[in-house]
Order: structure tokens, then sequence, then C-alpha cells
């Protein structure tokens, strides 16, 4: 339910147009097994999905329809020849324990969406940084806004999935320099 939940505010986020000559070319970084890239690919979208699980990209190649692409590459590593419509990064920054690798990472996905492009990315919904698990550190929306705007990003929406308890917000800026 959650992932249909979500799948609604990408159509909100990324908007319902699905041009068959000029499609929406998609970066889903850290894509895991690719439910969500194999949702946009199926919307008509051009869809790269990247993780650092060999066999995450493993299941995604095998499932992937003709307008996906899956490649193994941890996001601060990822570069592309073009540059996307939409960089999309769900449910992954908020693994990255090490703050300068995060940084990092949000500044490389940045410089990968074109002028006018859009960025999402998730994490919690909160005021203050807070590390969960050995494996789960949340960052505070200002630091996204910060980190974003220094990048030529002016921050939009924050579009909250609005089911049952999930924490989580995906933060939406536009690429204006
Ligand atoms: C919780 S899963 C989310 C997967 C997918 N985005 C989704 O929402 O279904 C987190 C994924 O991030 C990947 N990951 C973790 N650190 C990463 C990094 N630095 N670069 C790329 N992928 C990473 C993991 O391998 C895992 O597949």
């Amino acid at each position: 339910m959650l992932y249909a939940v979500r799948s609604a505010r990408l159509v909100e986020v990324l908007g319902a147009a699905n041009d068959v000559v000029a499609p929406l070319r998609v970066l889903d970084a850290g894509c895991g097994q690719g439910l969500f890239a194999r949702t946009l690919g199926s919307f008509g979208h051009t869809v790269d999905g990247i993780d650092t699980s060999t066999y995450a990209i493993d299941v995604c190649r095998e499932l992937a329809g003709p307008s996906e692409s899956y490649e193994m590459s941890a996001l601060v590593d990822w570069q592309p020849s073009h540059l996307y419509d939409a960089v999309l990064s769900i449910d992954v920054l908020y693994h990255l324990m090490d703050d300068d690798e995060w940084a990092s990472s949000v500044e490389n996905l940045a410089s990968l969406v074109r002028l006018g492009g859009l960025i999402g990315l998730v994490d919690h919904d909160a005021d203050v940084a807070r590390v969960w698990a050995e494996y789960q550190k949340t960052r505070p929306t200002n630091q996204y806004r910060d980190l974003l705007s220094g990048c030529g990003f002016e921050m939009r929406r924050s579009v909250r999935n609005d089911f049952r308890t999930d924490p989580s917000i995906m933060h939406v800026a536009v690429r204006v320099a």
C-alpha cells in the first residue's frame, strides 16, 4: 500500500506528462530492486537506476522494461554522459552515516539535474539530525535546503505520503542556476 501511495506522490511531483517523442529522463538513485524505477518506466519515462547492491541491480536488470537501464554505482560516483529532467532518491540518503559522503552525494546528484529540472530527496520530516541505528541517520530539512541552495536549487515543496505513521518526506527542489 505504501508503494502505491508513494507512486501516486511521484506522479504529483513529476507531473502527468508522458510524451512518447520526448520522455522525461529520470534517475532513480539508490533504486533498490527497482519498484519505483519500473513504475516510472511504465509511465513512459526513460529511467536510469543506480545502486551499490549487486543483487538489487541483477534483479532490476532481469525485470527491466525497455526504457530502463541499471548500473552499479554509489550516489557520489555516478557520472553519466547526460543530465536528467528529474533525479529522485527514495529512502537512501538516511542510510549514509558519514556526513561528508551524505553532502557529496547530494551535491553530485544535484549536479546531474538540467536547468529547470527537479530533484526529489527523501528523508524524515524533522528539525534536527538524529541517529537511529548503526545504519540510519536522518537529517533536517534546513540541511537539505542549504546544500541544495548552494547547488543552484530553490526548494519548492515538501511532499508527505500521509500514510499511517510514515515519517518520511520528499524535499522537492528545482534547478534555477
Ligand atoms: C531502503 S532501500 C530503498 C530502495 C528504493 N529506493 C525503494 O525505495 O524501494 C535503500 C537502497 O539504497 C542502496 N544504497 C545505500 N547506500 C547507497 C549509496 N551510497 N549509493 C547508492 N545506493 C545506495 C541500498 O543498496 C538499497 O538498495
